[in-house]
């Protein structure tokens, strides 16, 4: 039976799971709400976010003092590397995204204050004035790395499947 993720990672990564669930598929639906409902899809989906970003240093604080346990010998080098290149990135766009996402807000001048407040009470600083050019690059750049999100997690639900289904090595259970 392959070693186990400590409880703490577990939670961390399903709490993460659940906060992904809300946040990607919000993101694009907000643009084809009618403006009267609007800002509470934002604010669904901006809180859900920066949660992410809270969570996702939290648990890379947590995995830098607490390695993975090793992966059975029988997995070859090749998907080894594959999955830590995939958990690496992960990583980064769990931060980058959301970092992205503040930003963008901040720049059309709507920040996470009033009707889009955290959590829908706490008002978080406003970081710049409002810039309409650099919104709109910071929007694009958001939703580029939206979709590198959802290829990452192709990838590593795809690899989850793998393992399980096909190599039915229990790597599964590393993390359950
Ligand atoms: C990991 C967390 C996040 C994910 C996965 C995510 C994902 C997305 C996606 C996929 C879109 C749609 C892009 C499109 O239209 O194609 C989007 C839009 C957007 N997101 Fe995020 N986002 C995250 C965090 C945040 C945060 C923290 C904020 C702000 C504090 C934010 C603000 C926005 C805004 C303003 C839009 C544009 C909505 C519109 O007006 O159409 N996002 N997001």
């Amino acid at each position: 039976m392959a070693a186990s993720y400590d409880r703490v990672s577990k939670w961390f990564h399903w709490v993460t799971v659940g906060l992904i669930a809300v946040a990607l598929p919000v993101g694009p639906v907000i643009k084809h709400i009618k403006d009267s409902d609007k800002m509470a899809f934002y604010a669904i989906h901006e809180s859900a976010g920066v949660t992410i970003l809270v969570v996702a240093l939290a648990r890379l604080a947590w995995r830098l003092a607490h390695p993975a346990p090793p992966l059975p010998e029988h997995v070859p080098k090749p998907l080894r590397l594959a999955a830590g290149t995939v958990h690496r990135l992960l990583y980064l766009v769990l931060i980058l995204q959301p970092v992205l996402g503040f930003l963008t807000t901040n720049a059309f001048g709507f920040p996470l204050r009033g009707e889009t407040a955290y959590l829908g009470f706490i008002n978080l600083p406003k970081f710049m004035e409002v810039n309409l050019p650099l919104a709109e690059s910071l929007k694009a750049a958001h939703q580029a790395v939206g979709w590198s999100l959802i290829v990452l997690l192709v990838l590593h639900v795809g690899g989850v499947i793998f393992h399980q289904g096909i190599r039915r090595d229990g790597t599964l259970l590393r993390m359950v």
